[in-house]
């Protein structure tokens, strides 16, 4: 089945309105689902078009690799948890970086070379433009690849996640900017000369692991978010290249979405989006945890259900360690044992809890927690004072006073949930080691807090019995 042109260009329109559907209904826990429909026909739209393209003459090769893709995607999509989602989507961006480094290359082999002395002046602009296309494609692309095998790295563990300190790294990064332009203007002015590709090349791959090796600790959100920026913005550049609008289009999309989503995550924050989006520019603060702040106070299950019965008002503040036990069905039966005693139970969720965003929201929608309990940080901070008690379920950087009251704390500045300010404080987690961040908190020292020691999931089934 082959589609004229005119046909693959209105389905092209389609599936661009059909993504721009699926971002929107994304954007609200309602419409998610119908928002990932939308996606799906749009992207079944996109491929059915691709392929009917009568430039395409290898529909074998296509269906191999899309075979082989699907496979994979179907066993990872099966096989990943949750808490692992981020990681995926930075290895996800890295393919999307590598791909537009191949188009790329790919476009600037299939460019005729030996023409270059005899072009008409129109002809010389359209393969400057294309040539300028290349370099930003790679450009773009290489430094995606290698920014987001380190972000893939350090959200897996495999690497610190502390920033990497080196000398002057910011004179490094901005030299490493200056000779990509320079290189950038002899690519031009040289007709296309394949070293300074090379040489920028290899000065992308190591600027873009630099810049992300460079931001660590609790700004890595803001890096998820701005790899993904990044990847659509290779690909739209590889849209450029193969002369394909929806590409275009629809890299356009991640692009700026991933921006404004970077720039929410810099605001929730307080994080300048610039010194973020700079290789951590601004930033350079060492953490200490040699701090004593004093003994910490235990306390069993049965006496946090005495507790929970005698209180009027109740905050739970969910964090990563929820999510990595997998407390949140018991957690939702606990506050509907606590609801039915006529006690107000409401949950506080961080913009930036656990380890993706949204990752509170989906968790405790799976558990069918209703939405109307559920409040953003902005809505609830305000209430912890009036709260009798608050439990701080596998949180720990998201309710840290240190970003409040230290400004030396790596995380100073970082508005959280200021549950200190309640009667009492619960903190649900397995020993009193630190958090993403790595900093210390002086939470689970205040006079008011008390540690239930334990996997989540076990503590709150068994506080579930007492009650
Ligand atoms: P974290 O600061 O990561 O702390 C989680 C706590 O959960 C740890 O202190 C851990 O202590 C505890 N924990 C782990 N497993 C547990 C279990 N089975 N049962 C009970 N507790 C358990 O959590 P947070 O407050 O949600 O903050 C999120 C952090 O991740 C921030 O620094 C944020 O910047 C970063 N981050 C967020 C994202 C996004 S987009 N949300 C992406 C990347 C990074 P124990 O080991 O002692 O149990």
């Amino acid at each position: 089945m082959e589609f004229s042109q005119g046909l693959i260009s209105a389905a092209y329109i389609v599936a661009a309105l059909l993504f721009i559907f699926s971002l929107s209904g994304l954007s609200k826990q309602e419409t998610a689902e119908t928002g990932n429909w939308y996606g799906i026909s749009g992207m079944a739209v996109a491929l059915i078009a691709t392929i009917a393209d009568p430039r395409v003459d290898n529909v074998l090769v296509i269906f191999i690799a899309m075979s082989v893709g699907a496979f994979i995607g179907l066993h990872l999509a099966k096989k990943v948890e949750m808490t692992q989602m981020p990681e995926l989507v930075a290895i996800l961006h890295s393919f999307v970086g590598l791909a537009a480094v191949l188009v790329g290359y790919n476009s600037y082999f299939e460019m005729d070379h030996s023409l270059a002395y005899n072009l008409t002046d129109t002809q010389q602009m359209a393969t400057n433009i294309h040539l300028v296309e290349v370099f930003l494609g790679v450009f773009i692309g290489a430094v995606t690849f290698t920014g987001s095998i380190v972000a893939f790295a350090k959200l897996r563990g495999v690497i610190s996640s502390s920033a990497l300190m080196l000398p002057h790294r910011h004179k490094l990064n901005l030299i490493a900017g200056i000779v990509t332009l320079v290189l950038l203007i002899s690519f031009v002015q040289s007709d296309g000369a394949i070293n300074p590709l090379y040489m920028m090349t290899f000065i992308a791959l190591v600027f873009g692991w630099h810049l992300v090796a460079s931001i660590g600790g609790a700004d890595m959100p803001v890096v998820v978010s701005m790899l993904n920026s990044y990847s659509g913005w290779a690909a739209a550049a590889a849209g450029f290249m193969l002369n394909n609008d929806l590409l275009i289009v629809t890299g356009a999309l991640v692009g700026s979405s991933g921006a404004i989503l970077s720039y929410i995550m810099c605001k929730a924050m307080n994080r300048s989006f610039i010194s973020v989006i700079a290789g951590g520019f601004g930033t350079d603060v060492v953490i200490d945890n040699d701090t004593d702040y004093g003994d910490h106070i235990e306390i069993n299950a049965e006496a946090v259900a005495d507790m929970l019965c005698g209180a009027k008002s109740v905050i739970i503040t969910p964090g990563y360690g929820m999510a990595v036990a997998q407390a949140q069905y018991p957690v939702y039966e606990m506050t509907q044992a606590l609801k039915a005693k006529g006690i107000d139970v409401r949950f506080a969720i961080h913009p930036v809890a656990g380890r993706l965003p949204g990752h509170m929201n989906v968790l405790l929608a799976e558990a069918k927690v209703p939405y109307d309990i559920v409040f953003s940080m902005d809505e609830i901070n305000d209430d912890f004072p009036t709260t009798d008690v608050v439990l701080v379920i596998g949180a720990n950087d998201t309710v840290n006073p240190a970003a409040a009251e230290d400004p030396t704390s790596p995380i100073a500045g970082m508005p959280v949930l200021e549950v200190w300010n309640a009667k009492q404080v619960i903190v649900f987690k397995r020993s009193m080691s630190t958090g993403y961040a790595g900093v210390q908190n002086p939470l689970f020292f205040k006079e008011n807090t008390q540690m239930l020691f334990g996997d989540a999931k076990d503590s709150v089934s068994e506080i579930l019995k007492c009650i």
